[in-house]
């Protein structure tokens, strides 16, 4: 274990998402602790980044969400720091962060996006309603946590859905709903893990269904045939691989009423709670928390 030496397990920030954050890294910390590993949280809303060096760490484990923290800032100030860290780093980290230009890529290397427009009034998404017909998804390209999302199901509430998207300052996305199924592929060193299904008891997938409710239900295995396993695995590495993803990101995808699979969005630095989706995959594979954190920690070798 001495081959990793002082870890940091850059956890909390200052981000929308710190609570989660600091949950996820302390289910992190105690596993790498378990294993023998030399790990310390580090909180960089508590104490400026440089004192990495100045403490001694050798690596970093990364598990900040949100803004600051998954969006290639942080990652480009460990690279500035030489101090190796875990996870996406600056280029795929930001365009993961970016819903509308992870889908100029997507798209752009064949793989399968819903159908969508970028609206910039509620005219134009009263237009997009029109050519893509409701329900319509209209969101923030760049939140998460299901932040400003919103299910447009009437021309009526045209206005009202603009007024609360728009308020995030963002690049808006107009997209097509896709209502077979939701699910998610934890993708590990640029291999699939099984997927997730997600059947959430709200109207779709929102803040309350993520944290909130405990009545939101995954099926891992998620019940997907053989062959739509493998076709949903390998579109997951794939699109893994175009994002420029390294160590671990999550790829979600939705399908629709005839199986066909569409990618959702990336998930490059995911939730590590004992909840979380990412070790539930990572549990049907066959590893535990522990094994999974000290696979993505070797990933910094
Ligand atoms: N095109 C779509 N079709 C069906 N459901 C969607 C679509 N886009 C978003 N959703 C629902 O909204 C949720 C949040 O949207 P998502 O794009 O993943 O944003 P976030 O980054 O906030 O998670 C999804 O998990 C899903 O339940
Ligand atoms: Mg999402």
């Amino acid at each position: 274990m001495n081959q990793y030496g002082k870890v940091a397990v850059i956890m909390g920030g200052s981000s929308a998402e710190r609570e989660v954050s600091l949950m996820s890294g302390a289910g992190v910390l105690a596993a790498l602790q378990a294993s023998g590993i030399d790990a310390h949280a580090f909180d960089p809303a508590e104490k400026p980044l440089q004192l990495l060096k100045a403490e001694g760490f050798d690596r970093a484990f990364l598990i900040l969400h949100g803004r600051g923290g998954e969006d290639g800032t942080i990652q480009g100030a460990l690279e500035f720091l030489g101090v190796p860290y875990t996870g996406c780093g600056v280029m795929a980290s930001a365009i993961g962060m970016d819903k509308w230009r992870t889908k100029l890529l997507w798209e752009a290397a064949g793989l399968p996006v819903p159908d969508y427009r970028i609206v910039e009034s509620a005219e134009e998404l009263k237009l997009a309603a029109q050519e893509l017909s409701l329900p319509l998804f209209v969101k923030p390209a760049n939140e998460g946590s299901s932040v400003g999302v919103v299910k447009l199901k009437s021309l009526l509430d045209v206005d009202a859905a603009w007024a609360e998207v728009s308020q995030h300052k963002s690049v808006v996305l107009a997209e097509r709903n896709i209502g077979g199924g939701e699910y998610t592929c934890a993708v590990l060193d640029g291999q699939a893990l099984p997927t997730v299904k997600i059947i959430p008891q709200t109207e779709f997938y929102d803040y309350e269904s993520k944290y909130i409710r405990d009545d939101t239900v995954y099926h891992c295995p998620s019940g997907l045939s053989g062959e739509k396993e493998q076709q949903a695995r390998s579109l997951a590495e794939k699109a893994y691989r175009i994002l420029g993803a390294t160590g671990w990101a999550r790829i979600d995808f939705l399908t629709d009423e005839d199986g066909k699979i569409y990618l959702l969005e990336a998930n490059t630095a995911p939730g590590m709670t004992t909840h979380s989706l990412f070790p539930m995959c990572a549990r049907e594979a066959g590893l535990s928390y522990e094994s999974l954190v000290m696979k993505i920690l070797a990933t910094t070798l």
